[in-house]
């Protein structure tokens, strides 16, 4: 039985447009196949832009890595509808790429009652939405977000201090307090397949930010979570208003009452850690299976 991987320029083996970081990529495929073949399950890596044509054996299609889809979020939706149409199940589905696919997901989640950062929404934000802010999270420092986006990009921290008065983002955005907790704490990332948990790490800044990203100097260490932090990543998970993913990254701080907020929850294409979590690929294989018998 073939599963579909999809991939993209960047990170499809063989490709002359590879990235640097593709062996995360490897890492992710390197995990899950071996797994997924003991259970006659054969991982076929798939660029997304394929026609549909391409994925007929494929009754079952995983997101994958198509890391460019940030680029072309349109036409990658309208693929998944596609193969949608066309009979395949996606993992995750369209309906819940598309909930994820915007920040403001956290509402939602917020509404149903999941432990979120306290955060302002905008349109667009300027340097008397940073003052005001600061007055309404009663502190010193704001981190300003774009609402669609990754890695950090378009990002800025201001402080009450130094705060630059020509600060301007035309483009929908989200404010929060600065949880200094992200550098002495880190960011804790909960990996659960089908709602079962699979692997935890935490990701720590490099000394001097506040970005625990890799391409900011960031780094991770697995890690054995105490059983009401493991809860509260549970908790983000049932708080979702769809289905169950099959796979799902939830990311958390540390607030100042030192229960777990809610950072993301990455559903789209995480990177999922595999080196960290040695049951991932076996918990995947197995969930797949359940979604084949259905
Ligand atoms: N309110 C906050 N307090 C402290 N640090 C924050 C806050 N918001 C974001 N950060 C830092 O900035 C990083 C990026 O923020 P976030 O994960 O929300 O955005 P992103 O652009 O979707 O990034 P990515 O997809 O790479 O995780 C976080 O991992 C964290 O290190
Ligand atoms: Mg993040």
């Amino acid at each position: 039985m073939k599963i579909g991987f999809l991939t993209c320029p960047g990170t499809h083996p063989g490709s002359p447009a590879r990235r640097d970081d593709a062996f995360e990529h490897d890492y992710q495929v390197e995990a899950l196949r071996p797994a997924m073949a003991a259970r006659g399950q054969e991982l076929v890596e798939i660029d997304w832009r394929s026609p549909i044509g391409a994925f007929a054996e494929m009754p079952l299609i995983l997101i994958g890595t198509p890391w460019d889809y940030h680029d072309a979020e349109q036409e990658f939706l309208a693929q998944l509808d596609a193969l949608e149409a066309a009979g395949h199940q996606i993992c995750n589905s369209a309906s819940l790429v598309r909930w994820n696919s915007r920040k403001t997901y956290l509402r939602d989640l917020e509404d149903r009652g999941a432990a979120t950062i306290p955060t302002i929404w905008l349109e667009r934000a300027d340097s008397r939405d940073i003052a005001s802010a600061f007055d309404q999270f009663e502190g010193n420092t704001v981190v300003a977000k774009r609402q669609v986006g990754a890695g950090a990009e378009g990002q800025s921290i201001h402080n009450k201090a130094s705060l630059d008065q020509s600060w301007t983002m035309d483009q929908p955005m989200m404010l929060q307090p600065f949880l200094p907790q992200i550098q002495s704490d880190g960011e804790y990332s909960f990996l659960f397949v089908d709602g079962q948990f699979s692997h935890a790490l935490v990701k720590l800044p490099t000394a001097g930010d506040y970005r625990v990203q890799s391409l900011y100097g960031g780094s991770e260490q697995p890690l054995d979570p105490a059983p009401t932090d493991l809860a509260a990543a549970r908790a983000i998970i049932e708080a979702i208003p769809h289905e169950l993913p099959l796979y799902a990254r939830i990311d958390m701080v540390r607030g100042e009452d030192g229960g777990l907020l809610v950072m993301e929850a990455e559903l789209i294409e995480p990177y999922l850690y595999p080196m960290q979590g040695p049951k991932l690929g076996t918990l995947m294989a197995e969930a797949i299976e359940r979604r084949l018998a259905k």
